[in-house]
């Protein structure tokens, strides 16, 4: 196994082992992608207060999301068609998240089952719901999702239509890839994730195919959302989700104060300050920008979970001294899962881990509970004074 040290030798090793199609649909944004660089290069302007002569002996960063014991608070967000950066990729991150103690969350969009997920992991995960047209498919997969004992329902608020990345429409996008020459040729240089997925019988859309009605070949995630995502979900219909789910519901994609204090008056558990990873609107600020005008909004009356942006324990470290008590990894997780299957994620975890534990340290603090904006330098206008 190649020396691991940090996400950017994960990356390394992705970009050389899995097809350019699903690269570049993991490791794209929209449009300009403005927002995609933001989202990182945000996270470099605030910087960390070093603190010494503090005892730093008896640290933890274990924590809680959504009344959940968590090794970390941060949790795999959902991405979709994860069994194709790897087969079975699904099976083999929620394994490594539940193995290092941190929520998974499945997406609708994901090759794997809900029900493929819950019979290889035998323990509870989150599952990102989109919301369909089709009412009766979207009521199965919330009972499936119950039936499955998922224990959260992430709700995603910002992709009733798809914001376009470039890549994926002049690669062709599509689960399996379509073998046209340049993809065989691709895949000649790509034998060990053909191999893998030769040996799996996981390569659809697994909560679509066999359970939309009339559904059996969903290939392209760009035409089945321009058809099926509902773009009429509003604020009653999210009223009606919380009244039917009975379990903890967190709504993700909030970027807006405004947003985060209707999140709270519907009753959800918690929120997700996001903008997708940069990959719907083009043109927002960073989630880290937008966190603080959302905590002065809501307060501590939910939970504020960050996403979009974190590459690193620092990032986390940062997001939880600004006040978030939750962060959400995709793309990190996604390089380690590319890179080197379960192993991976679970190397992903580790390093985000050390990092964030290390540098809390030396910021003089010894939990992640006692993290606050004193241990931060953030420049003066950071969250702006935007007219
Ligand atoms: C969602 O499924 C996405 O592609 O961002």
């Amino acid at each position: 196994m190649p020396i691991i040290t940090c996400i950017e030798d994960l990356h390394r090793i992705y970009k050389r082992r899995v097809p350019k199609m699903f690269y570049d649909y993991a490791q794209s944004g929209s449009w300009t992608e403005q927002t995609f660089r933001e989202n990182c290069k945000d996270f470099e302007q605030i910087r960390l207060r070093q603190r010494v002569a503090i005892n730093m002996e008896g640290r933890s960063t274990a924590s809680q999301m959504v009344g959940q014991d968590v090794a970390m608070p941060v949790a795999l967000a959902p991405v979709g068609m994860l069994g194709m950066q790897h087969a079975d990729g699904e099976i083999k991150a929620a394994t490594a998240a539940r193995d290092f103690g941190v929520p998974f969350t499945l997406s609708t969009m994901s090759i794997c089952s809900i029900e493929d997920v819950a019979a290889a992991t035998n323990a509870p995960f989150w599952f990102q719901l989109y919301v369909m047209r089709d009412q009766d498919y979207t009521d199965r997969l919330i009972a499936r999702a119950k039936d499955a004992g998922c224990n959260a329902m992430v709700l995603t608020l910002d992709l009733q239509i798809l914001g376009q990345r470039h890549n994926d429409l002049k690669n062709g996008l599509s689960a399996p890839p379509k073998l046209t020459l340049p993809v065989i040729a691709d895949l000649a240089t790509k034998w060990r994730w053909g191999l893998g997925m030769l040996g799996t019988k996981r390569r659809q859309f697994g909560n679509i195919v066999g359970h939309a009605k009339d559904v059996d070949d969903v290939q392209s995630l760009m035409a089945w959302t321009h058809k099926q995502f509902d773009p009429r979900l509003d604020w009653d219909k999210v009223k009606e989700y919380r009244r039917r789910w009975d379990g903890k519901l967190i709504l993700k994609g909030i970027l807006d104060p405004e947003d985060a204090v209707k999140a709270l008056d519907v009753g959800a558990d918690a929120i997700i300050v996001s903008n997708h990873g940069g990959r719907q609107i083009d043109g927002a600020l960073s989630s880290i920008r937008m966190l603080a005008p959302i905590l002065d909004a809501v307060g501590d009356r939910i939970e504020v979970h960050l996403d979009s942006g974190i590459r690193s324990g620092q990032d986390v470290l940062k997001a939880l001294a600004m006040g978030a008590t939750g962060t959400m990894v995709g793309r990190a997780m996604v390089f380690g899962l590319g890179a080197m299957g379960q192993d991976g994620v679970t190397r992903a975890l580790e390093v985000i881990h050390k990092e964030l534990d290390t540098n809390m340290a030396l910021c003089g603090r010894k939990s992640v509970q006692d993290l606050d904006r004193d241990i931060l330098l953030v420049p003066k206008g950071f969250s702006g004074d935007w007219a």
